[in-house]
């Protein structure tokens, strides 16, 4: 039997508004009565301006829609209904209405994915340019390159000096990485030889090629790695002839991160040790693991099961409905106790910190319907509604188990997390959140706040403390910030644009600068409306991605780093993910690490080139074009 279909037409997209015609096509031979239409789209639907049709709910980007009362399709029929949302029109068919499914009493009938009709925006920049012809070289460029004479060939067997504790890492990376290479470990006059030199600083180092031997010498186990992956750079790109050269090289940044959201879709845990992996290529030494949100909480807690039991999953049936296209069945996941130090220690031999997030007070819906008997005060009828449409997704701080709750979850993140930063999130809080809850309204009196807003400062603040009391710091996105509360040990997030992150600077955190437009990898290379990718912060293509400068002279001694961002919201595979870091994260490695006036865009591309035979050779997925 044919299924139901779900077409969509866009009839208006501007920069504040979008219209939408949504069609029900009947093409089973049943007549459909008495249903509720259910898709995914992250837009907040304006209720009374639906046309032909009766939004039910809509819980984040779920929303449920009902024909008018009386109403059926008969078999071959359509049902057109018009909905608008007053939020950002910008579209594409990453957004698309997705996840359709019926729910007719108990039943759910599956709908197809039908066809689309979108406007191409005009004029359409699609910013193509092609590549050059590849050359051998390394990305990030290193800060000194000392061309010499002759070249050094890369044999099938390779002597190298025997491993200690400071080249370990690094011996065992660049063996694993040469798979199809024999290699002897000896001291008697290997070909490559790793050199502890105390007077180079923490990640630098100094990489020698000669006729017939390598050297690589630093203090530290990221140096030694650091020198290693350059000559592994050297080596794929060259094709093992490499030119004789001395680098001497070291980051321009200290923290160099890559953001993964973990929680909108689950990418499992063979994606984070795949995504580690290509870390270290580009010399990345932060993984920003973004595990709880909204829509799922993803890190086992043996205080709480429920965490992971309710807020692990969504479909219907669930405590979570659908999002993001998931449809009616459960979907989900998390990441065990035993996957987390898993992860932590495959980072570790690789020179990464991984730094877990536990995003609140906002963006805490699947924790909050998790425990709700613990978190939800029913007397609180503040009416807010978040930047992604829930109502109900914010922490309450007046309440004494919000507190508890936290701290005995934070026991067990760094119990998982030897990383000295936990970050506790902080971002878009809605307004007019706890306005009308009598325990925030008696907690701020008892606190002599003038305003049951400045709960949202001192619930981080006092987290910051009990961690502080074990030894740990925090970061957090820059609202955080506002409102003076946490100290200056606190690192920000300067997300939303950079003045935030020069405000941030200037008040005296350390910053890491993030901004949207960008670093955030999940939105749209361009404009074009099959383009993979979200547009609310505009278009990255990857000279966009390669011009950022992190720090200016205002802010340079307080600006720590930059970090590579993906949101999963349409993320829903390792393919797309891929696609859309590559090649953009060579440009975003570059800038964290490459000085600013070794930074050179002609000079980027022909290297850039010589990675995408290497990225095919490790069956990574990148963007053509
Ligand atoms: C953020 O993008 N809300 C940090």
């Amino acid at each position: 039997m044919s299924k139901p279909m779900l077409h969509f037409e866009v009839v208006n997209s501007e920069t504040q508004s979008l219209k939408l015609h949504i069609v029900l096509e009947n093409s089973t031979e049943s007549q459909l009565h008495d249903f509720v239409l259910c898709f995914d789209m992250p837009r907040f639907l304006d209720k009374s301006k639906v046309v032909n049709g009766v939004v039910k709910s809509q819980v984040g980007s779920h929303i449920e829609l009902a024909p008018l009362e009386g109403m059926s399709v008969a078999a071959g029929e359509s049902w057109t209904v018009t909905i608008e949302s007053n939020t950002s029109g910008l579209f594409n068919l990453s957004e698309r209405p997705n996840g359709p499914y019926l729910k007719v009493g108990k039943e759910f009938i599956e709908v197809a994915v039908g066809s689309h009709s979108m406007p191409q925006p005009e004029p359409l920049e699609l910013n193509a340019q092609p590549m050059p012809a590849p050359k051998a070289g390394v990305i990030p460029q290193p800060n000194q390159v000392v061309a010499k004479q002759g070249v050094f060939i890369w044999q099938n067997s390779v002597s190298i000096n025997v491993a200690n504790e400071v080249s370990h890492n690094a011996i065992a990376w660049l063996t694993q990485q040469f798979s199809d290479t024999q290699f002897e470990q000896t001291d008697t006059n290997p070909i490559v030889s790793f050199i502890e030199v105390q007077q180079l600083e923490e990640e630098a180092y100094q990489l020698t090629i000669s006729e017939e031997t390598v050297k690589i010498e630093a203090s530290s186990a990221s140096g030694f790695l650091y020198g290693a992956v350059t000559l592994a750079q050297l080596l794929v790109t060259a094709r093992n002839v490499v030119d004789c050269v001395v680098i001497t090289d070291a980051p321009q940044y200290s923290y160099r991160g890559q953001f993964l959201d973990c929680a909108r879709s689950f990418h499992n845990i063979d994606t984070v040790k795949s995504v580690i992996d290509q870390m270290v290529w580009l010399k990345l030494n932060t993984f920003h693991w973004h595990l709880t949100d909204d829509e799922a909480w993803r890190m086992e807690i043996d205080a709480y099961p429920a965490l992971t039991e309710i807020g692990a999953w969504r479909g219907e049936g669930e405590i979570q409905p659908p999002q993001f296209g998931s449809g009616s069945n459960r979907y989900g996941g998390f990441f065990t106790k035993a996957q987390i130090a898993e992860v932590v220690a495959y980072a570790k031999a690789r020179e990464i910190t991984v730094i877990p997030e536990v995003d609140i007070p906002g963006h805490a819906r699947a924790l909050i319907m998790a425990l709700p008997h613990l978190l939800i005060e029913k007397e609180d009828t503040s009416d807010y509604v978040s930047i992604q449409q829930y109502q109900d997704n914010v922490l309450n701080p007046g309440l004494p188990a919000t507190y508890e709750v936290l701290e005995t979850i934070l026991d067990e993140v760094c119990e998982m997390f030897p990383s000295e930063v936990i970050h506790l999130g902080g971002d878009e809080v809605p307004a007019h959140v706890w306005e009308k809850s009598p325990a925030c309204i008696q907690k701020a009196k008892e606190l002599e706040f003038e305003d049951v807003r400045q709960l949202e400062g001192h619930l981080i603040s006092h987290l910051e403390r009990y961690l502080a009391d074990k030894g740990r710091r925090i970061a957090v996105w820059e609202e955080a910030s506002h409102g003076n509360k946490i100290t200056n040990n606190a690192t920000v997030c300067a997300w939303s644009n950079s003045a935030e992150g020069q405000k941030a600077a200037k008040a005296g955190y350390p910053v890491i600068m993030c901004p949207a437009q960008a670093t955030y990898l999940d939105m749209a290379w361009n404009k074009d409306i099959n383009e993979t990718g979200v547009l609310w912060a505009g278009t990255i293509d990857l000279k966009t991605a390669y011009q950022f400068e992190p720090s200016n002279i205002e802010s340079s001694q307080q600006v720590i780093g930059t970090q590579a961002l993906v949101w999963t919201e349409f993320v829903k595979d390792k393919q797309t993910l891929e696609f859309l870091l590559y090649p953009r994260l060579f440009a975003v490695a570059e800038v964290a690490w490459t000085s600013t006036q070794n930074k050179d865009w002609p000079h980027f591309l022909p290297r850039v080139s010589a990675q995408l035979s290497y990225l095919e050779s490790k069956g990574i997925n990148y963007r053509r074009g």
